[in-house]
């Protein structure tokens, strides 16, 4: 079985300010950095950093060299990486003094993929393997449509959730892992249980796991339902969170492992890259979640 993760790659510009800036408001950041991030190279990294082997595919921009840099640099296959004449994707993001965060994205190559590309990016794959989509790139329904008819298993990190999404027949979906505010948009519902029961009404072939920041996760399938808390840390940089905890998770659930014992693996990861600054360099290594996890 091969894992493909077909996704965004953003530089990220970091800066650091008191708060995240108003409308109206001009307001100066006490540091800046530009990091890689984007939530498809993210996610690569954090199941290359969990110990899977994974292909990335999807579009850099000409500067693009130092992103195939570092997915390349922690052992991730960049062969379906092509690169187009714009610039690479990137995103402006302020990081306050709580850890919070906001971000301004700019598509810019990730969103350069066309159907003869995804075609011949899918044909090395086959029934069986994993596809993973987030919603930074474009042709996702496309992607999903063609990956589905070969049997691959679609898992769909539905962020950031826009109209991108809903146009897609996500009955093909077999794993969704999502937020609650992604979660509320999908299923138009508030609290996390009913958001729940919501998923198995319109998706009863999907499984689910609903992230809830300080109140933990939830795994639903046809099945059962299962709840894990959150590790409390102090949080310096909540980028990555979700990226760092759909990672993990997918790793502990296509090495086997119980589902409860994926949640846990997942929230300690994330736990520990809110606790760095960064998108993709805070994503903690497995030795680390291992180290934690014994700790706790
Ligand atoms: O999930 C975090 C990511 O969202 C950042 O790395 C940024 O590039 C945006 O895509």
């Amino acid at each position: 079985m091969k894992i493909l993760n077909y996704g965004s790659l953003n530089y990220d510009h970091i800066y650091l300010v008191d708060h995240i800036v108003r409308p109206g408001e001009t307001l100066s950041s006490s540091e800046i950095s530009v990091r890689a991030g984007g939530k498809g190279l993210n996610l690569s990294i954090a199941l290359a950093k969990a110990g899977m082997e994974i292909y990335h595919a999807g579009m850099a921009g000409e500067d693009g060299t130092e992103l195939l840099g570092i997915l390349r640099e922690h052992g991730v296959h960049t062969e379906h990486i092509s690169i187009h004449a714009v610039r690479s994707g990137h995103a402006v993001i302020q990081v306050d003094g709580q850890g919070e965060n906001s971000i301004l994205l700019y598509q810019g190559a990730n969103g350069k993929n066309s159907v003869e590309k995804i075609k011949k990016v899918l044909s090395c794959f086959s029934e069986g393997d994993v596809l993973l989509l987030q919603n930074e790139i474009n042709l996702l329904r496309e992607l999903m449509e063609i990956a589905c008819e070969k049997g691959m298993k679609v898992v769909l990190n539905p962020s950031p959730m826009n109209e991108n999404v809903t146009s897609c027949d996500l009955s093909r979906v077999s794993l969704f892992i999502l937020n609650e505010l992604e979660a509320g948009q999908l299923v138009g519902e508030t609290e996390p249980e009913q958001m729940i029961a919501a998923m198995r009404v319109k998706y009863p072939e999907a499984a689910t796991v609903l992230t809830l920041g300080k109140a933990g996760s939830i795994y639903a399938d046809g099945e059962r339902v299962c709840r894990c808390p959150c590790f409390p840390v102090e949080a310096v940089d909540t980028t990555a969170a979700g990226d760092t905890f759909a990672g993990y998770y997918l790793t502990a659930m296509l090495c086997g492992r119980e589902v409860g014992e994926c949640l846990r693996t997942a929230s300690a990861a994330s736990a520990l890259a809110v606790t760095k600054r960064g998108a993709a360099p805070s994503i903690p290594y497995y030795k680390d979640v291992e180290e934690f996890l014994r700790s706790r």
